[in-house]
């Protein structure tokens, strides 16, 4: 047991109450930690806003998904009336609803902004992988929440995209069909499958995800910020001041607390104009398919998921059977290749030419349905493999040759292009397009460790930059 920290009798009351806290809870110990000595980068720029922008959207759910359970039935007779009751007589119902259903939305917004700034300044890489695989662990629990709470209004959207999504996962082979059918419960998504999908919306993958969050800063806290420019200040042999604190690195509280209150005030101004003005945000944050109560005899003529799943939709609907023959050149041509140009026992070239028949064989002759749920799943899984797969002699984009910015230019605009494919009914021209799309999407990743070394990078400064606003 740590020593009783003694205080003068005649501390002011409220100190006494500190210290009386602080030798049963280091609350104070926390609070400097993580807080008032906490030094992050002097540097940072606005990218830095949307990891305390997630936390917000977080609570913001948690608290409005709070009160609409207190009216929400989850009954498949009463589902949908419930929340036309939360619209039309709750007090106030109407805008805990639009705020959690716009604070879905503004997840992802936030979310794939996070990871596109840890993509620009390389973020993930050595010593913050792990920050980096817990926030791919978030995200994946953010895809499953949003699914999951995405049939709780049981409107014909609802109904539909659990549908489809469900009857993916009867596309394993073998443990398929009666894999689906423990997901749903049902033969048919049902009453049975909105009961599980509301436990695990409102508890089981809101605890993950906030045990999940709290890793992930805790992770973060314990080898620091990275920065915009990519060079670490925590280092052996960053500069540090008498008490050992890096000298390019400010408390976070109160200079980082000061800009990420900015930051949150214009999030909520663009946050309210969308609540009060286009909750619908035009049918992408609430399809208007959803306001028509869901009917298992009639399928609507176009099933598209929400907007932050469609990339990934995209790319499930691209692998059609025409698609096996174009991924089986891509798995021949890279064990040729592998083979021809790596230096590699007899045994081990074998065994590459071996996979590649193997892997040639399975494509051909397991459902190219299937393959379209491994390429959907494979491109979120391959994120957790970036800290591995970027071999750049340096993190951040700022000295990286200019090609690389624009090759992430290009990804930005493909990701944009699959998203918006996604929305769209399928078309010959959409399905050639997103066919292109998800080979480059996995091109970027597959071939970074031969690309992000191509090419002279500049030499980043000994340590960080900062420009005045
Ligand atoms: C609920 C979702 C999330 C929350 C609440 C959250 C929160 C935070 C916070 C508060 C920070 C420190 C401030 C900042 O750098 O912006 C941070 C940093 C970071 N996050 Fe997240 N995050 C979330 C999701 C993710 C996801 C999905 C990823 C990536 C897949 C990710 C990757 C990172 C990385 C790499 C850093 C370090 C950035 C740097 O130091 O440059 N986070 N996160």
């Amino acid at each position: 047991m740590a020593e009783f920290k003694e205080i003068s009798p005649d501390a002011p009351l409220a100190a006494k109450a500190m210290n009386w806290v602080d030798n049963r809870f280091p609350a104070s110990k926390l609070y400097k930690e993580h807080m008032s000595e906490y030094y992050a980068p002097k540097n940072f720029n606005f990218w830095y806003i949307f990891g305390s922008l997630a936390m917000l959207v977080l609570v913001i759910q948690i608290v409005t998904g709070i009160f609409l359970t207190m009216n929400y039935k989850p009954d498949a007779a009463l589902a949908f009336g419930s929340v036309e009751y939360i619209m039309r007589d709750v007090p106030w119902g109407w805008l805990i609803r639009y705020m959690h259903s716009t604070g879905a939305s503004a997840f992802f917004v936030v979310v794939y902004l996070h990871m596109f700034r840890g993509l620009l300044y390389g973020s993930y890489r050595k010593p913050r992988e792990l920050v980096w695989i817990f926030g791919c662990a978030i995200f994946l629990c953010l895809m499953a929440e949003a699914f999951m709470g995405y049939l709780l209004p049981w409107g014909q959207m609802s109904y539909w995209g659990a549908q489809v999504i469900v009857n993916l996962f009867a596309a394993i082979p073998f443990i398929g069909p009666d894999l689906a059918l423990l997901i749903r419960g049902d033969y048919v998504v049902g009453d049975a499958t909105l009961n599980r999908f509301f436990a695990f919306h409102v508890i089981a993958v809101p605890l993950v995800l906030l045990g999940l969050v709290a890793a992930h800063i805790i992770a973060l806290h314990e080898v620091g910020s990275n920065n915009p420019d990519g060079v670490e200040i925590k280092g052996p042999n960053a500069p540090k001041d008498a008490q050992g604190h890096p000298l390019d690195g400010i408390p976070f509280h109160p200079y980082y607390t000061v800009h990420d209150i900015f930051g949150v005030s214009v999030f909520l101004m663009i946050f309210s104009a969308i609540i009060f003005f286009a909750p619908e945000f035009g049918g992408y944050f609430l399809e208007y398919n959803n306001f028509i109560p869901a009917d298992p005899l009639k399928t609507p003529a176009h099933i598209a998921p929400v907007w932050y799943f469609t990339p990934y939709y995209s790319m499930l609907r691209a692998i059609t059977s025409e698609m096996i023959y174009a991924l089986i050149v891509c798995v021949v041509g890279a064990a040729g290749f592998s083979v021809w140009k790596f230096r590699m026992p007899v045994l081990l070239k074998a065994a590459v030419v071996g996979a590649a028949v193997v892997g040639s064989a399975l494509l051909l002759s397991i459902d190219a349905k299937f393959w379209g749920v491994v390429v959907m799943g494979g491109a979120v899984v391959i994120l957790f493999f970036l800290p591995w797969l970027d071999l750049s002699p340096v993190k951040s984009i700022r000295y990286r040759p200019d090609w690389h910015k624009y090759l992430y230019g290009i990804f930005v605009i493909n990701f944009l292009v699959l998203g918006y494919l996604g929305v769209q009914p399928p078309s010959p021209i959409g399905e050639r397009v997103s066919q292109v799309g998800t080979l480059f999407y996995f091109g970027f990743f597959i071939l970074m460790p031969w690309w992000s070394r191509v090419g002279t990078p500049k030499t980043p400064p000994d340590r960080p930059v900062f420009h005045g606003h």
